[in-house]
């Protein structure tokens, strides 16, 4: 046991979540592998058609009885600007030539609907719901709060600490810098709030009086013991687990994920409109050379989708996007368990020795 005012909420033995990862690696099997361990998992369902997050859902139960959270994006509804559209249309005909795919696709329409994913959150009574990019409206927190939803929401400042604690949120999920995957950011201009996880969980402590979940660069018990002293009363941890057996990453991110460093890493624009950390890519590079407009999320997420997924099929990394955070060089390829159990068991002895 190491038990927090967050262990004692939600129920669970270790103040150690499975970061939620939306697009395939937090599968239901990686979850209840983190929760079955004494952890809190969490399906990242923001991608997933209000029919496939209520079978995600469902075969999570299948798979633990213990509690375990499901993370949503909050939409942003940016106007399609035709010009910009058309001109990505063509930078990106490069690379589906180069992959052997059709040129010029149809741009589908993005199916997930916040409002439908939120509905079967209701319908299947999930416990912990969490969120990024910003706060979703008022009613819809009031109608989880009644039914006795806890609500986690992402700051990557303490000004949106502050604004998700007004809001009525149950705990903060404080994303550092160091962090893989999307930027939560919603209040500063998008790369402006680059804080370090070090920097961010004090200041944001200091400043609400909700817990606090760390982070960013979280690889293992030495992560958890820091952030718990930093004032954090969690911990999240994304990168660490994406190389582990029940994670869904494809065999070639996984294989990056254990050869790369912790200076392999950039933020980029270029996969999906909103800045996101990955690890370095042909296709990062050569688009930060584009000089014309990326399109806002969701619309160039939709628009490099072919892209990404010939590039899956072929096996080729380049053209994927390979999201991490800096503590890469931590990274193993340890099952979901043998994960949270280490870093359990380095945390109570180096908090013990402290
Ligand atoms: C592959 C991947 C997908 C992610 N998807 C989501 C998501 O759907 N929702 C979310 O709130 N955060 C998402 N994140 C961010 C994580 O929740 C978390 O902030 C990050 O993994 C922590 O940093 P670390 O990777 O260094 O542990 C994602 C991160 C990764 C690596």
């Amino acid at each position: 046991m190491l038990e927090t005012e967050l262990t004692r909420m939600l129920g669970i033995q270790y103040p150690l979540f499975l970061a939620p990862m939306a697009g395939g690696p937090a599968t239901p099997e990686l979850a209840a592998a983190v929760s079955n361990a004494g952890g809190l998992g969490n399906l990242g369902g923001a991608y997933l058609t209000p029919d496939q997050l209520r079978s995600t859902i469902r075969r999570t139960r299948e798979l633990t009885d213990r509690p375990f959270g499901v993370n949503l994006f909050v939409p942003e509804l940016p106007e399609e600007q035709e010009g910009e559209v058309g001109q990505m249309t063509t930078e990106l005909n490069k690379y589906r030539a180069q992959l052997g795919i059709e040129l010029n696709p149809s741009i589908p329409k993005s199916s997930e609907s916040f409002q439908e994913q939120v509905q079967v959150l209701l319908e299947e009574e999930v416990s912990i719901f969490s969120f990024t990019f910003g706060i979703p409206p008022h009613d819809m927190l009031q109608a989880m709060k009644q039914r006795g939803i806890v609500i986690i929401g992402t700051a990557t400042t303490v000004e949106e600490a502050i604004r998700l604690e007004a809001a009525g949120v149950d705990a903060i999920a404080a994303q550092g810098s160091e962090a893989g995957g999307h930027r939560g950011t919603f209040l500063k201009s998008d790369s402006d709030a680059l804080v370090g996880t070090m920097a961010l969980i004090p200041q944001i402590v200091d400043h609400v009086s909700i817990p606090v979940i760390a982070s960013g660069g979280i690889m293992d018990g030495r992560g958890l013991a820091a952030s718990l002293v930093l004032g954090a009363t969690a911990v999240q941890m994304g990168t660490a687990f994406l190389a582990c057996p029940e994670s869904g990453a494809h065999e070639v991110y996984k294989h990056k994920i254990l050869t790369s460093h912790e200076d392999s890493t950039a933020i980029t624009r270029v996969y999906s409109g909103k800045p996101a950390r990955g690890i370095q890519t042909t296709f990062m590079n050569d688009m930060d050379q584009y000089s014309g407009i990326i399109p806002a999320f969701p619309i160039q997420n939709v628009m490099t989708r072919d892209i990404r997924q010939a590039a899956a099929r072929a096996n080729n990394p380049e053209y994927m996007s390979l999201w991490a955070g800096q503590g890469l060089r931590l990274a193993s390829n340890h099952s979901a368990a043998e994960i949270v159990e280490q870093t359990m068991d380095q945390a109570k002895a180096l908090l013990k020795k402290w």
